[in-house]
């Protein structure tokens, strides 16, 4: 476990992927410039108060549970996935995306109570526990990613998967049959690292909400 003493910068988890640049502009704008140059996968701001690792979206909480790093930056898909329990620490305004069920038609055709859906996804437990929820039966093909190959290519009629702009749906010529969650994308901390650094950890969190630069 990371305790980072007052010397040590606190230690955040940060996301490879698509929200990685607006997230690095977050930062900057505030004063934490994290510049992870020559494919670096560490980097630390000028004033060495924040050292922030890039590691894969669903390797995140991971990161996070074991202390390696103390702070993280994820979906709610991702934290959902993980089961593990965190301390939510904020709240981003941009990245917001929703979970959405998809397929070749606008509706799953039928409601047969002895026939399972069959929904390809990366995001298995939310998916089970989605439907279960709702009582309709449910087999799950696991994939790790272009889940939208699934309809067309017939591994699977459904899937469940994020939409943001709708534009990989679109040009694969699937639709969203139901949107079944809000994501937003949250500061989370390892419940241990906060109590050991809450005061550094709070006015980092005031910073990261800082409307203005
Ligand atoms: C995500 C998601 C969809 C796509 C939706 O994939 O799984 O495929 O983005 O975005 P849109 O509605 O703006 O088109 P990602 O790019 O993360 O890659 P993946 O296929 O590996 O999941």
């Amino acid at each position: 476990m990371s305790t980072s003493s007052p010397e040590q910068p606190l230690t955040i988890a940060l996301p490879k992927g698509r929200l990685l640049k607006r997230l690095l502009t977050h930062f900057d704008d505030r004063g934490l410039a994290l510049s992870f140059e020559d494919r670096k996968l560490v980097a630390e701001d000028k004033e060495r108060r924040l050292r922030g690792f890039l590691v894969k979206n669903s390797d995140l909480p991971t990161y996070v549970i074991h202390g390696i790093a103390g702070l993280g930056i994820c979906g709610t898909d991702v934290l959902y996935e993980s089961g593990y329990q965190f301390l939510h620490l904020m709240t981003f305004s941009f990245g917001r995306t929703r979970m959405c069920l998809a397929g070749k038609g606008s509706e799953t055709g039928g409601s047969d109570p002895n026939r399972r859906l069959q929904v390809a996804t990366k995001f298995t437990r939310f998916t089970q526990d989605y439907f279960h929820a709702k009582g309709i039966p449910v087999q799950i093909i696991k994939l790790d990613g272009s889940v939208e190959l699934a309809p067309i290519l017939g591994l699977a009629p459904y899937i469940v998967d994020l939409v943001e702009t709708g534009e990989t749906l679109r040009a694969n010529n699937l639709q969203v049959i139901e949107s079944l969650k809000e994501i937003e994308v949250h500061l989370i901390a390892n419940v241990s690292f906060y109590k050991l650094n809450y005061h550094r950890i709070n006015e980092l969190t005031d910073r990261l909400r800082e409307t203005n630069k």
